[in-house]
């Protein structure tokens, strides 16, 4: 097999998100870190106790974009700097991987689709979901015609996780931040775009917005779907648990995949064929991530299954428009306040909890 030069890659942005790149670019033997930039010292302490000696650790993204020796710039910053720093790798000339969102607003995300569009970089954004073992083997059983037609996509994802107010405020309410993943796999399921929508909200323990929304509705093809997500699954039971699934239902058979965090179980039911598959679950893929980017760079050819720009921002605008949605329904209040405080307390605190971000990045 032809050797390639390893790729040269510069992370801005060394938060929970950061610190996983880090790990998989030191396993990988086609990638090497050049250096690392956040904004905050104490990241860059951690970054300098995790990247290997000569890894350049700075305040100043430029020593990023302005660097002959950086072929490619992380993007994991939270969302507000999103768009500054993708019109910066443009004007560089660096390749991105970037993580969702693509802007803080719809106006800068379509922004940065239009300025990535004209450019000659190649930029791909982290759907980990789209790079799911398990969502590929639906897909091929759906594609071989073992359950029918495809007519009902459903989706949940309910967690103890990320708690309102522990951070990630620039990427908007929950179902934007973390819900967009589940809007986009439905449509990566159904190949169609999105016809008709009615959402559903609660305002758990009376927080402003809702941490918990069910949306359903209809592709343009006719598919139906429904996605639930939520992070108000049990936080402060004694032992904590988790709901996560898909069901594809077709006019002759299904398939569906729930899983554990460690693993996750495959079932499919077609006319001819029963099978159970049970793998690792594979979390963020950020190793496969990173392997089909270093391949459609070094074979100068993007690979088709590396998330487009695109996508990214179309699963972002139903989010929204999703979140609006539940904003004209009624959306009631269950809980209080004193509860959502225990529940931060737990978690930030005892550090018990799915998703916790590093200490220092909790604001109380
Ligand atoms: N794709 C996924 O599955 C997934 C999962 C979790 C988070 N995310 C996304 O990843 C991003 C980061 O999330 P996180 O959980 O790592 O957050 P985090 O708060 O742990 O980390 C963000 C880091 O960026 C740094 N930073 C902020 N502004 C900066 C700037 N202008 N220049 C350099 N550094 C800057 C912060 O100091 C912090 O260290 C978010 O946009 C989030 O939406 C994606």
């Amino acid at each position: 097999m032809k050797e390639y030069p390893k790729i040269k890659a510069g992370i801005v942005g060394f938060g929970r998100m950061g610190e996983i790149y880090l790990k998989e670019i030191m396993k990988s033997p086609l990638w090497e870190i050049r250096a690392i930039c956040d904004i905050d010292p104490e990241a860059l302490q951690i970054a300098s106790r995790q990247a290997p000696a000569g890894t350049l650790l700075t305040e100043n993204e430029m020593d990023i974009f302005g660097s002959q020796d950086i072929d490619v710039v992380i993007l994991s910053t939270l969302a507000d700097a999103r768009k500054d720093h993708l019109f910066k790798a443009v004007e560089y000339a660096k390749h991105v991987i970037t993580e969702k969102p693509i802007g803080a607003s719809i106006e800068e995300e379509n922004a940065v689709l239009e300025m990535v569009k004209n450019s000659e970089i190649l930029v791909t954004v982290n759907l980990p979901l789209r790079n799911a073992w398990y969502h590929k083997v639906i897909k091929e059983f759906i594609d071989s015609g073992q359950i029918g037609d495809l007519a009902i996509i459903r989706v949940c994802h309910m967690t103890p996780g990320l708690a309102p107010g522990e951070g990630h405020w620039a990427e908007g309410p929950l179902f934007h931040d973390c819900g967009l993943h589940y809007v986009d796999i439905a449509r990566w399921y159904a190949q169609s775009e999105f016809k008709t929508w009615n959402a559903q909200g609660i305002k758990m323990w009376n927080y402003q917005e809702p941490w918990w929304l069910q949306v359903h509705g209809t592709f343009e093809n006719g598919i139906v779907f429904d996605v639930t997500q939520g992070h108000v699954y049990g936080q402060l039971a004694k032992d904590l648990t988790h709901n996560g699934y898909v069901d594809l239902i077709g006019t002759k058979g299904i398939a569906r995949m729930s899983h554990n965090y460690i693993t996750a179980t495959v079932e499919l039911h077609g006319v001819s064929k029963t099978q159970v598959v049970k793998k690792p679950f594979g979390d963020k893929n950020l190793d496969i991530l990173l392997h089909l980017f270093a391949r459609s760079l070094t074979e100068g050819r993007r690979d088709p299954s590396l998330p487009k720009v695109e996508d990214a921002a179309i699963a972002s605008a139903y989010a929204w428009k999703f979140l609006e949605s539940a904003a004209g329904n009624e959306m009631p209040v269950r809980g209080d306040l004193e509860t959502l405080e225990e529940i931060k307390e737990r978690r930030n605190n005892k550090r018990i909890g799915y998703g916790l971000l590093r200490k220092k990045k909790i604001i109380e």
